[in-house]
């Protein structure tokens, strides 16, 4: 009987200390990051979603891209000269008629594949090979 109560009173310690770490700061803190992140999509594809309604062909940014630079800046798929950090600024900070693309709809990690991926000079990156 002695020893059923002590591991009954074990047994609400460990419950009380892990309810207790749990709720810590530290904890809520750490938690995330030991949650693997979904695979999700790669630079082409974060690009096709969030930039691809205007910067696909036909689209508002390619048609405004164009107009104002010439045919070899409009479609950002097919360009060379787009470092990732020009990317990366114009996207947060949005350029003319282009709205800012906010850390909720893009974050900060997607924007750098975004990003590396508009920057490769690989022409073939543009028809999906
Ligand atoms: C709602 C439409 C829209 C979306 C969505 C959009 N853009 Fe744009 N973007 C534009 C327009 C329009 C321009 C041209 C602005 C101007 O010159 O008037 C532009 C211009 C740019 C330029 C400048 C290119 C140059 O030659 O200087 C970059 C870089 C760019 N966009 C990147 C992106 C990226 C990356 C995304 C996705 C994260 C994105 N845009 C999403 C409309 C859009």
């Amino acid at each position: 009987m002695k020893a059923l109560g002590m591991t009954i009173v074990a047994a609400l310690i460990a419950a009380g200390a892990a309810a207790h770490s749990f709720a810590s700061p530290d904890q809520a803190m750490v938690a995330p990051a030991t949650v693997p992140a979904p695979a999700g999509l790669d630079g082409r594809g974060l690009f096709l979603k969030h930039c691809g309604y205007c910067h696909l062909p036909g689209g508002t940014g390619s048609i405004q891209l164009e107009r104002r630079w010439g045919k070899a800046r409009a479609l950002l798929a097919e360009r060379t000269d787009l470092p990732a950090e020009y990317v990366k600024g114009v996207a947060r900070q949005g350029i003319f008629s282009m709205p800012p693309i906010t850390r909720v709809e893009v974050t900060d990690d997607e924007l750098d594949k975004l990003a590396a991926y508009l920057a490769t000079a690989d022409k073939t990156k543009a028809h999906g090979r």
